[in-house]
């Protein structure tokens, strides 16, 4: 694994221009399940019944109940684990110029990151589904449910539900990020849900290098992949950060 490790860092530490696409595999180590795999919250729920928009306007309450409110209560207190602050860390090197997140829990912004895409939303924030008024989602986290705005609309979190179109300016800054990488880490997600999945594969055909973080091989693993980190993300950022530095500062 370190050799590997040493290889991966090389390619960081040799690069232009460095992105990342995570998933919720990065905030595993944070307290917070995966959706798919072992422990995956879709193993216990059915996704289209509690995180796909017809089934949120149908009966918003339902979806507070089953799903918004326990995700809202474990996302505020989670923090940011070594795999996050590995990101940062290469920020700071002046490497990785941004990350395109799945995640909805805010985790890289609270560890440091300054350039973080919001591929599906935030989690942070609720918005009036009538009047569109905005506002922290804590303030919705007990009470009558679904939580209302003052208007008398119904509050929705700002996620990006199944059936919704990715926000476009987050689209948009997406594809100009990996149409301009050289090299792509792609930390914690299964690389089944799409566009997003798609963005490796985009960022390989533009001549980039592809870096997988994961417990496990995706689909991604044995075709676009250049290097298969397979581990905790905590402790293989942690490392990949550490090593890039070590070459910069010797300049090998
Ligand atoms: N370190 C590294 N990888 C991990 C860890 C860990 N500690 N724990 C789990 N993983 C990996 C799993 O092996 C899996 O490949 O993280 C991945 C998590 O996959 P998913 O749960 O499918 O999460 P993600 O890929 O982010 O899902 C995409 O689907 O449900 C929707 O909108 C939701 O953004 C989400 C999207």
């Amino acid at each position: 694994m370190e050799a590997l490790i040493q290889q991966a860092a090389k390619e960081i530490a040799c690069a232009r221009n460095v992105i990342a696409l995570t998933g919720a595999g990065i905030s595993v180590e944070s307290g917070i399940p995966p959706f798919r795999g072992k422990g995956g919250l879709w193993e216990k729920i059915d996704p289209m019944e509690v995180a796909h928009i017809d089934a949120f306007m149908e009966d918003p309450a339902r979806v507070w109940r089953l799903l918004i409110q326990d995700m809202g209560h474990l996302l505020a207190s989670a923090q940011p684990n070594d795999a996050h602050q590995g990101l940062v860390a290469l920020e700071k090197q002046g490497r990785l110029t941004s990350i395109i997140t799945q995640n909805v829990d805010g985790l890289h912004q609270a560890a440091g990151s300054s350039r973080v895409v919001e591929f599906h939303g935030s989690f942070a924030t609720v918005s009036c589904l009538k009047c569109h008024t905005k506002q922290p989602i804590k303030n919705c986290l007990t009470g009558e449910l679904p939580p209302l705005c003052d208007c008398g609309g119904v509050l929705r979190p700002d996620c990006v539900f199944f059936g919704e179109m990715i926000p476009m300016n987050a689209f948009h800054a997406a594809q100009a990020a990996v149409a301009t990488c050289d090299v792509m880490l792609v930390v914690g997600t299964s690389a089944t849900v799409q566009p997003a999945a798609q963005m490796p594969v985009m960022a390989k055909q533009n001549g980039a290098v592809i870096i997988e973080v994961n417990l496990d091989s995706t689909p991604l693993s044995h075709s676009i992949s250049d290097y298969m980190i397979k581990g905790p993300a905590g402790n293989s950022m942690r490392q990949l950060a550490t090593a890039a530095n070590e070459m910069r500062s010797d300049g090998s």
